[in-house]
């Protein structure tokens, strides 16, 4: 087993890159990195970087690298990575829309939401392990900012019910803690009113939940209230989630879901009390790193930029702001700030940013140009995939994206540009459509969620 002395010597060779001035400006534009931090890494870093003091920090791993302790067998290519992304993506924009047209015809006949739905969990990559009741008993879940209601799979449960997980099921029996929430009661009745009811359940004792994904999993089982367990001695004694009696779809190896958006259902919203709604995470560079989450506000935020949160129509679970504009390698793109109209979702369970139409197009001509030196690989997808076989190094432009209010982020280089050599960003739709910033955009930035506060945080190099 390695040292974490070793760990952490890898971790500084792999991370290294050197900065190099683009002519004239003055500014760091480029970055030339290793190709070597391209590569998988197939031991596990427990370095979390430089989270905050406070607030019990959980630990946030990739769920097909080497820290997953019930690790998928096989990380999906890049083309998998965006197929899963694109279905996540349409998805949401296909609620969107059905959200907008519902506005619009506020006189006619009350358009339905399709029932029972959350985004798609295939996309999903990071997770975190949680302590589930009394005793606590470890369960890895997938993090997820655009659902809100939490679940795992529970015992009984047969081969047709529940999937291959790795841990043990969630056993309510053997929990002290565990009682389920009663049919009829407030938090139930709320569960229909965001469309995450089953009837009553047990005899029509207990309330019934249910959540399809756009993806076609889905679950369903008996809302519960349990004791969860963040970290060691940071306890939520009445947290409310699903205990899924029969799962369906493509889900494998993960244990359930954590619930991260914006509605009542959601983790946040439920410790709002205590937290006031606030989290943050970090998710590590490689996938064989590790960051954090964290419920609450540090008292000290000097250390962040904050841009506004707005809403997305009266959809409460996605967290939206807005792009002004993008430059890379230190050259502000040419973009009319009006086709950023729609906002950008802010969805740590989708892979690739998605953007409209016109910026994308400026992003990929502009990444191209800087990127000229090296071949691409064929591809029929679309995709801008380099083959970087033969360099020991590669210099790749830098990538900053402003939001409104004037804040500039810069993102990572190459981890918050590339996935697997290839440009982590595609088109959404046309311009003024809503766009989905993902998740490989967001490493090593800590995301604060101020929600009260009604902004949204970054703090750079955190993990
Ligand atoms: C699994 O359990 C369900 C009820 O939850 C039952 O209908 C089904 O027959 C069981 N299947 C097997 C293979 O035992
Ligand atoms: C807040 O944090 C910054 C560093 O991020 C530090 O320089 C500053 O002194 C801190 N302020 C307080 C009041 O602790
Ligand atoms: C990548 O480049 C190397 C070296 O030039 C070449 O041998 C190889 O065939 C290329 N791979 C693909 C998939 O094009
Ligand atoms: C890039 O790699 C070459 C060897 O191929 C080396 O000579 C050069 O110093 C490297 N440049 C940087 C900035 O690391």
């Amino acid at each position: 087993m390695a040292s974490p002395l070793f760990l952490c010597i890898l971790l500084v060779v792999f991370g290294s890159y050197v900065s190099i001035s683009a002519a004239g400006d003055g500014k760091q534009s480029f970055v030339v990195v290793s190709t070597r931090s391209f590569q998988t890494q197939d031991v596990c870093s427990t370095s979390t970087g430089m989270p905050r003091p406070n607030g019990g920090a959980v630990p946030v791993v990739h769920r097909h690298g080497p820290c997953a302790k019930s690790q998928s067998t096989d990380k999906p290519s890049f083309a998998e990575a965006l197929h899963r992304s694109r279905v996540r993506t349409d998805y949401i924009m296909s609620r969107a829309l059905t959200m907008q047209e519902q506005e619009q015809e506020q006189d006619e006949d009350r358009v339905s939401i399709p029932a029972h739905l959350g985004t798609s969990v295939d996309s999903q990559e990071y997770v975190v392990t949680l302590g589930l009741g009394t005793p606590a008993v470890e369960q890895v879940v997938l993090l997820d900012t655009g659902s809100d209601l939490s679940w795992v799979q529970c015992a009984p449960c047969n081969s047709t019910g529940c999937y291959r997980q790795k841990d043990p099921l969630f056993d309510p029996r053997k929990s002290s803690t565990y009682v389920p929430i009663p049919c009829g009661s407030d938090v139930c009745n709320r569960l229909q009113s965001d469309h995450f009811d089953d009837g009553c359940t047990n005899d029509g004792t207990q309330c019934g939940f249910r959540v399809e994904y756009g993806d076609g999993s889905k679950t369903k089982g008996v809302y519960s209230n349990e004791a969860l367990t963040l970290a060691p001695g940071v306890v939520i004694n009445d947290f409310h989630f699903g205990c899924g009696y029969k799962q369906g779809g493509p889900n494998d190896n993960y244990d359930g879901l954590l619930g991260l958006g914006g509605a009542p259902e959601s983790l946040p919203v439920q410790t709002s009390a205590v937290y006031s709604g606030a989290f943050s995470y970090c998710l590590p560079p490689v996938s064989s790193g590790t960051g954090f989450l964290a419920l609450g506000a540090p008292t000290n935020t000097s250390a962040f930029s904050f841009t506004p949160i707005t809403p997305l129509m009266n959809y409460d679970t996605f967290y939206t702001v807005k792009l002004t504009g993008i430059s890379v390698g230190g050259k502000q793109l040419r973009i009319p700030r009006k086709v950023f109209e729609g906002g950008m979702i802010v969805d740590c369970g989708n892979i690739i940013t998605h953007l409209p139409s016109t910026p994308y197009a400026k992003l990929e001509s502009a990444f191209r140009a800087a990127m000229a030196a090296y071949p691409l690989l064929p591809s029929d997808e679309g995709d801008i995939c380099y083959n970087f076989t033969g360099y020991t190094n590669v210099t790749v432009p830098k990538v900053a994206l402003t939001f409104s209010g004037g804040v500039t982020v810069d993102l990572d280089v190459p981890n918050g540009v590339l996935l697997d050599g290839c440009l982590a960003f595609t088109e959404s739709g046309p311009d003024d459509s809503v766009g989905i910033i993902g998740n490989v955009q967001m490493r090593t930035l800590e995301m604060l969620y101020d929600v009260s506060g009604g902004r949204l945080g970054f703090r750079p190099v955190a993990c």
